[in-house]
């Protein structure tokens, strides 16, 4: 049996974590039976590297391997994918269609963001589960399949259950063995040494030096909570790549790039299942615009004070904050700047319970601090509103082509419109 460590240089899983290595030596030892597996923790930890480990050790391993996003495919299209369908079964069959338990006999299927499957494609899995047995969508003929299942899942599967969203005997069927990845800032030992990776990786894929953090800098980056785990410190390690010149990454920039658990950006927290190299430099220029789209309008409010005004230095007074926020400030106020980042540093208050009423009994310096981060995250928020309003008006509220256009998945969009109130 491969042992722990040559299964993590072999799948590029970096980490040494006491729980890390302990779910890597349980897929290790499932791999070889056709027990059903549930993977879970929360989005980005790297649950899709297990069933990659599973169905590679094991006798299935010369047959087909199918990941399927059950979160991403439309709630009316899942039974004829997952299971093929029948032709003229419905509007646009013109053939008929092998679906993934046809066309992965003898192998593996994973099934991500289980929790997302409709009931009644929860039915038709837990058949498939008991017995191999299987019906196209339009077909009364029972087939037969003999394919291992891995599941995976971010979200609380008993709220679920209790919900009535999700099936408990499918769930009990699904989880024979649970193999559960611990939250990154769980994995202190861990954070530091991804980055480092992370950073080489990029500085040889764009050509560049690799990006070094300052001791500050690592204390902040062993801090942050998260949210979004190994994938967002990827996307973090990523943009530092990019955009900065200084190589040597220090705290204050650090956290520049570090989201206020607030924003809720598609470029902060990925939660879409595209991990190809197209998607991330997108979201790098999501940031960019977004930060540029900031600037233009607080531009834009200057110029209109200066032509309805016309005293430059009245406005420019009135003005004060908004014009050190798009022109930098002074070397007193950076000075400033820096000694209240630090203080926030060592009080190291929770980013999202910051507590205002407390933040007004401290020096003006810090309540200041606090101010323009609070600005930022609003505009941000308005900004992003604003984009997808505006996507929606263009195609005429058509979700499909506005989802694609602002590359985030459909459910994603769903989500933020119910959120916006849209
Ligand atoms: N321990 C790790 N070492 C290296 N890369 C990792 C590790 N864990 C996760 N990743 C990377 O983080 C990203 C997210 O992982 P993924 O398996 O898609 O997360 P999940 O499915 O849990 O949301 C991927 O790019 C993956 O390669
Ligand atoms: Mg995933």
């Amino acid at each position: 049996m491969e042992s722990v460590q040559a299964i993590k240089q072999r799948f590029g899983i970096i980490g040494n974590n006491a729980a890390l290595n302990r779910a890597i030596e349980k897929a290790i030892q499932v791999s070889p039976t056709d027990i059903s597996v549930l993977v879970t923790g929360e989005s980005g930890v790297g649950k899709e590297s297990i069933p990659k480990i599973i169905h590679q050790l094991s006798h299935r391993k010369h047959n087909k391997y199918i990941a399927v996003n059950c979160g991403a495919i439309p709630e009316g299209t899942i039974d004829s994918e997952l299971f093929g369908h029948e032709k003229g079964s419905f509007t646009g069959a013109t053939q008929t269609r092998e679906g993934y338990f046809e066309v992965a006999d003898g192998g593996t299927i994973f099934l991500d963001e289980v929790g997302e499957l409709p009931l009644t494609t929860q039915v038709r899995l837990l058949r498939v589960l008991e017995n191999g047995e299987f019906l196209k969508v339009g077909s009364s003929k029972v087939q037969k399949t003999n394919v291992r299942i891995v599941a995976a899942t971010n979200v609380n599967m008993f709220e679920a259950i209790q919900k009535e969203k999700f099936r408990e005997d499918l769930f009990y069927r699904l989880s024979t063995v649970d193999i559960h990845l611990p939250p990154l800032r769980d994995r202190q030992e861990d954070i530091h040494l991804l980055f480092r990776k992370f950073a080489s990786d990029f500085a040889l894929k764009y050509k560049m030096p690799t990006i070094k953090l300052t001791d500050q800098a690592v204390q902040v980056l062993l801090k942050h909570r998260w949210a979004g785990n190994v994938r967002q410190l990827r996307n973090i390690a990523e943009q530092l790549s990019v955009l900065e010149q200084n190589r040597t990454i220090t705290a204050e920039t650090l956290q520049s790039y570090l989201p206020n658990s607030k924003t809720n950006l598609p470029a902060v927290i990925k939660t879409s299942k595209a991990e190809s190299d197209f998607s991330s430099e997108r979201e790098i220029l999501y940031k960019v615009l977004f930060d540029m789209k900031s600037d233009l309008n607080d531009l834009k409010k200057l110029t209109l004070e200066l032509m309805k005004n016309g005293n430059a230095k009245e406005v420019e007074k009135k003005n004060e904050s908004l014009i050190q926020k798009i022109y930098g400030s002074s070397d007193e106020d950076d000075a400033e700047y820096e000694e209240t980042t630090e203080e926030s540093e060592l009080l190291s208050i929770p980013e999202h319970k910051i507590d205002h009423s407390e933040s007004l009994n401290k020096s003006d310096k810090y309540h200041f601090a606090e101010e323009i981060q609070e600005e930022e995250t609003l505009s941000l928020h308005d900004k992003e509103l604003e984009l997808i309003k505006k996507s929606l008006e263009r195609h005429n509220g058509k979700r499909k082509l506005a989802a694609a256009e602002l590359g985030i998945s459909e459910r994603t969009l769903y989500r933020k419109i119910k959120q916006y109130d849209l």
